[in-house]
């Protein structure tokens, strides 16, 4: 490692002199773990960005044309397209019979919106047996596993931040019931944080302000860790990709992935269509025959309003972040261990280390942090499925502590999912004036994972009261498995 003069002099060098103004007060141990970290930095490529993303504040280029890209309907609109449903549902069973298929959670964001302490997978989020997200999703790919007669293993993307709790999570949790040995943790990368005006911050003063790097990072945290190495060993070809805060995401589903494959596509997507052209969701387009997601921040007016002859919203399928990457994919652009993925923005309050060396927590936004997001891969995919989904299914997730995409709204979501089910089976479900549902259900997934796998189990004459907690699990399971 160079000394302390040779990185003096490569910071003086790049105008950040400051991140040695208290390497004098440190203690030994606490100056070797600074110049470590600062030995650490890839400056050419960390001033380009500083150019790039800190100082540049250029709104994002939108491309000169874009239009609506193809999107799989939910439901098959004629016989052509429900041969092809089946066809597709078909084969994504047989590539998880086959033992092709992993599940992928990216957990290492910092959750700042929701506020919860601690990693957001261990939030207590089902209405009645009160089981914490991972424990929702253990469920899921152990009922997935049980039924194909083959391990669906799980990786699980943690950040420098969340990572000791998290596995500490699983174990005092006993892996809920998987094998230890299918379910591999692999921790994200991180990016500097930077002032307004560019400069690297200090958390403390022997310790640089660091952020995770976005679920894009997750790309190459794949590869970093070894994860690609093991599902190659494992026989995977297939990512089933998914954010840690839905409880309602189907964790491998045998369409999607069936799609993907007969398609042989490199990365899919799951699509809602969206509420109002304002949604705060990202909107699928193609730009030069690529499909490309634009944030909704970016997608100017006129264009999230735009109309088809008849009536639709012209860009009007939003990304719920469900996607399905082929393993060759994700080598492919993480090649020479470098992802050449953009970077995205955001300027954020991140307590820092002032003149005096005291942290201290800013009232106004003080930094920018830099994030890499998963959908920018999809320009890079050669061939993509979109698949329109059902929001009520698929897609609540938790990412406010009050109002909209918050744990209230997607436990009531939740329970009219699992009514909608249970109604479908024949079962008399309780609802008040409104219509709303009277009663707290909850479906364990080892139960049933589908309205079509419920109604071949439930009892279409049992009686659920106004009021009453019903939880259905597996034998023997009467609560969490905690
Ligand atoms: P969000 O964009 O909701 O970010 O992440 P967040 O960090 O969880 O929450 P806020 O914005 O601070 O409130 C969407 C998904 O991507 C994961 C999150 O854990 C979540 O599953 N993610 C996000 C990462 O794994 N790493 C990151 O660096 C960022």
């Amino acid at each position: 490692m160079p000394d302390v003069e040779t990185l003096g002099r490569i910071l003086e060098q790049r105008g950040q002199s400051q991140l040695l103004r208290f390497y004098d007060q440190l203690d030994q141990a606490a100056q070797v773990s600074l110049l470590e970290q600062i030995a650490a930095i890839d400056w050419e490529n960390v001033d380009d960005l500083i150019h790039r993303y800190v100082l540049d504040r250029r709104q994002v280029a939108l491309p000169a044309s874009i239009d609506p890209p193809e999107i799989v309907p939910a439901r098959p609109e004629d016989d052509e397209q429900k041969k092809r449903l089946q066809e597709a549902r078909q084969r994504g069973r047989e590539l998880l019979v086959e033992g092709k298929v992993a599940a992928f959670t990216v957990a290492g964001g910092q959750g700042t919106r929701l506020g919860y302490e601690g990693p957001k997978g261990c939030l207590e989020a089902t209405p009645v047996a009160h089981k914490p997200l991972f424990q929702v999703f253990a469920e899921q790919i152990m009922a997935a596993s049980r039924r194909a007669g083959k391990t669906v293993p799980w990786y699980i993307m943690t950040s420098s931040v969340n990572d000791v709790p998290t596995r500490a999570f699983f174990r005092r949790h006993k892996f809920f019931g998987l094998d230890e040995k299918d379910v591999f943790f692999l921790v994200q990368g991180t990016m500097p944080v930077f002032s307004l005006d560019g400069k690297l911050l200090l958390s403390k003063p022997g310790e640089l302000a660091v952020s995770p790097d976005g679920h894009g990072g997750s790309l190459l945290a794949l590869r970093n860790s070894g994860a690609l190495d093991d599902m190659r060993d494992r026989g995977i070809d297939f990512i089933s990709y998914f954010q840690v805060d839905n409880p309602l995401v189907r964790c491998v589903d045998p369409l999607f992935l069936g799609l993907h494959a007969l398609q042989d596509a490199q990365m899919s997507a799951k699509a809602v269509p969206k509420r109002d052209p304002m949604e705060k969701l990202g909107n699928f387009c193609l730009d030069d025959g690529k499909v490309t997601v634009i944030e909704y921040s970016d997608l100017p007016d006129e264009l999230a309003e735009a109309t088809t002859d008849d009536g639709h919203l012209k860009f009007s399928a939003g990304s719920i972040a469900i996607h399905i990457l082929s393993r060759s994919f994700v080598e492919k652009l993480t090649v020479e261990g470098k992802c050449d993925l953009p970077y995205h923005r955001a300027i954020k309050k991140v307590p820092c280390v002032n003149e005096s060396g005291k942290t201290v927590k800013p009232d106004k936004p003080n930094a920018v942090k830099l994030e890499m997001f998963i959908f920018d891969a999809m320009p890079l995919a050669d061939r993509c499925v979109i698949l329109e989904t059902d929001r009520s299914e698929e897609f609540s997730p938790i990412k406010n502590a009050a109002g909209d995409d918050s744990l209230m709204t997607s436990l009531h979501d939740q329970v009219r999912r699992a009514a909608e089910w249970l109604e479908a089976a024949g079962v008399t479900i309780p609802r008040d004036a409104d219509g709303q549902v009277a009663a707290a259900l909850e479906i364990s997934p080892l139960y049933a994972d589908s309205a079509e796998e419920l109604a071949g189990k439930v009892d279409p004459d049992m009686t659920i009261a106004s009021g009453q907690s019903v939880y259905l699990g597996s034998r023997g399971q009467t609560g969490g498995l905690r």
